[in-house]
């Protein structure tokens, strides 16, 4: 299993890049026009309400969907997702709500499941076992034997095996769907620290989430949804969680927001905290550009 060592001191590269998207089921609408950017290294936060279009947008960079208009670039160049062995092959592994671990298995067989390393005609089961504590080790997880079954696992353990498994094939970015909405106070800990052992290890992190708590406490950058449409991306270090609110409920529409609604010129961004106007380089829209690290 190639795992890629920690790559600080170096500029945080841009991985991911969404321009425009726009995808359409039936009548409903569920993304228009939407910007999106990852950099390695750094963990963005993906948060709006209910039905605003958070799935919709991993199923397109995870190769459920495809975009009805708009483009997806992995490093810089022009990619078509059209199915999650696409995404595998590219690098981007994506953690589902239900993280379809299989109950009965062991760790060791749910992290290398499909992808079995073999000796000869036999599974190399020393191999997987070895390999599973290194990279457990290297999470800090919290996990005493790889050989029981998952079932016997707390849910931040089985959240924590379902991680580890998304790194088997040594993805750049990480996308994690809810991964504290059913986990307790120590448990939820455990899987933000581990979502800064991800960071660490260099790979991009998109955390969806509607808890505030944990967003401000792991995301670098909090990219904002509303029906549909960008409605704000904000430094963590320079933003307030009531800002966020504000923005997930629309008691603020930002510039980008009004604009596309509007049709009209670029106006002047918003004014609210740390807000960054829009995605880099994406020429006549007038964007600022943003540090590599995403970071003020
Ligand atoms: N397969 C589908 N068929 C029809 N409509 C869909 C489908 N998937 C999503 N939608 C619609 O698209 C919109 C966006 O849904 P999406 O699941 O992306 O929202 P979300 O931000 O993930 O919401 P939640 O926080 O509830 O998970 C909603 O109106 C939803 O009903
Ligand atoms: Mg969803």
């Amino acid at each position: 299993m190639p795992v890629t060592g920690p790559r600080v001191g170096r500029a945080r590269e841009r991985v991911l890049t969404v321009r425009g998207v726009g995808k359409r089921f039936g009548a409903v609408r569920a993304l228009t026009d939407v910007d999106f950017w990852v950099n390695e290294g750094e963990v963005v936060a993906l948060v709006g309400d209910n039905g605003a279009g958070k799935s919709t947008l991993v199923k397109l960079l995870s190769g459920v969907h495809s975009p009805d208009t708009g483009t997806i670039e992995y490093d810089g160049e022009d990619v078509e997702i059209t199915s999650p062995a696409d995404a595998q092959r590219l690098g981007i592994a994506t953690v589902f709500q239900d993280l379809a671990l299989c109950d009965n298995l062991d760790v060791v067989a749910n992290l290398w499941l499909g992808r079995e390393l073999v000796e000869g005609t036999r599974l190399d089961e020393v191999d997987m076992e070895q390999r599973t504590w290194s990279l457990l080790r290297e999470l800090s997880a919290k996990i005493s034997s790889v050989r029981i079954p998952v079932a016997s696992l707390s849910g931040g353990q089985r959240q924590t095996v379902a991680i580890a498994r998304s790194l088997i094939g040594d993805p750049r970015v990480v996308i994690l769907d809810e991964p504290t909405a059913a986990l307790g106070v120590a448990q939820t800990a455990e899987v933000l620290n581990l979502i800064e052992r991800l960071r660490e290890r260099g790979h991009g992190v998109v955390l969806i989430s509607h808890n505030m708590a944990d967003v401000m406490a792991v995301a670098d950058r909090v990219v904002v949804l509303r029906l549909g449409r960008n409605n704000g991306v904000y430094n963590v270090a320079e933003v307030t969680s009531a800002t966020l609110i504000a923005a997930i409920t629309g008691a603020t529409d930002n510039a980008v927001t009004r604009r596309a609604a509007e049709n009209a010129k670029p106006a002047p961004p918003a004014a609210s905290d740390a807000l960054i106007t829009a995605l880099p380089g994406s020429g006549p829209r007038r964007m600022r550009d943003l540090p590599h690290d995403g970071r003020p």
